[in-house]
């Protein structure tokens, strides 16, 4: 039997913190509507005092979805290809998304949504920033709007992808790439929001090279204006359930040489749509 549960926005554009929710317990549909609704208008949930193991975490991510697979991302959990294992300490060069994106957004069908479960976390810093494409896309000008409607853009993940994780075997690897549109339709809010990112899409296909590259930095830049943001704060026993279609987010890697790991799940999702 589940609590009651309480919803509280964390900025007025992005995040919702859930609580009277034992998310290692099977979840009632209707809990599960509630959290699929308020992820879609609200682009990304946190809940706080979890505790779940990777089979409970997977049961977790399969009340939304089938679970995806990363394409390039070597760290997985033995037996669990589904589980990846985010993970930082003092001899890490990179960290997993660094840099504002929606995940593998380079899929032809890109993930619905992510879970991260964190294990531990460094003694400050280590947060996470999540951004909502609803506000950025509803702060464009109308005229830029209305241009934006309609175009595509190629996301690749080669350049991001290739060389950047030890063990990988990357002879013959062919990485995802695939057209997408500019301006997306959140399958379950029916809202419109900005689905360019700058780890991912490389080039808005009706423009010429010059002017796609003057205004995907455009887009970049006014999409990661702070206003449209929220940030997490990490404990151990925390959860953060994003939304890759209406949400990007930025690992802030601020507490190198400390130790951060967390486990992450990823809901498949469908195929990227405009409809007017
Ligand atoms: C990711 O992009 O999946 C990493 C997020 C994080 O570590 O905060």
């Amino acid at each position: 039997m589940q609590k009651e549960i309480h919803l509280k926005q964390v900025t007025p554009h992005c995040g919702v913190e859930v609580q009277g929710i034992d998310l290692s317990q099977p979840l009632q549909q209707d809990v599960v509507d509630t959290l699929s609704n308020t992820l879609a208008n609200h682009c990304v949930l946190f809940f706080r005092n979890q505790k779940l193991d990777a089979v409970q975490q997977k049961e977790l991510g399969r009340n939304f979805g089938k679970l995806h697979i990363h394409p390039a991302y070597p760290r997985v959990i033995k037996d669990h290809p589904e589980v990846m294992e985010i993970y930082a300490d003092e001899n890490s060069k990179n960290i997993a998304g660094e840099m504002w994106h929606s995940d593998v957004s380079c899929d032809e069908e890109p993930p619905l949504g992510t879970i991260l479960y964190m294990i531990e976390t460094p003694p400050m810093g280590g947060d996470t920033l999540f951004s909502s494409m609803y506000a950025a896309f509803d702060k464009l000008s109308e005229k830029m709007q209305n241009m934006l409607r309609g175009m595509t853009a190629i996301h690749d993940g080669e350049e991001y992808f290739r060389g950047r994780y030890e063990g990988v075997k990357e002879e013959g690897k062919v990485y995802p790439c695939t057209e997408h549109p500019v301006v997306r339709t959140h399958p379950v809010s029916g809202r419109p929001l900005l689905f360019v990112n700058r780890m991912f899409t490389k080039r808005i296909v009706q423009l010429t090279k010059h002017e796609s590259d003057g205004l995907l930095r455009m887009l970049f830049d006014h999409l990661e204006h702070p206003e449209f943001q929220c940030r997490f704060h990490w404990k151990p026993g925390s959860v953060a359930f994003w939304d890759n279609r209406c949400a990007q987010h930025h690992a802030m890697w601020d507490y190198y040489p400390n130790r951060r790991r967390g486990l992450r799940v990823t809901i498949k999702g469908d195929k990227p749509f405009y409809q007017p």
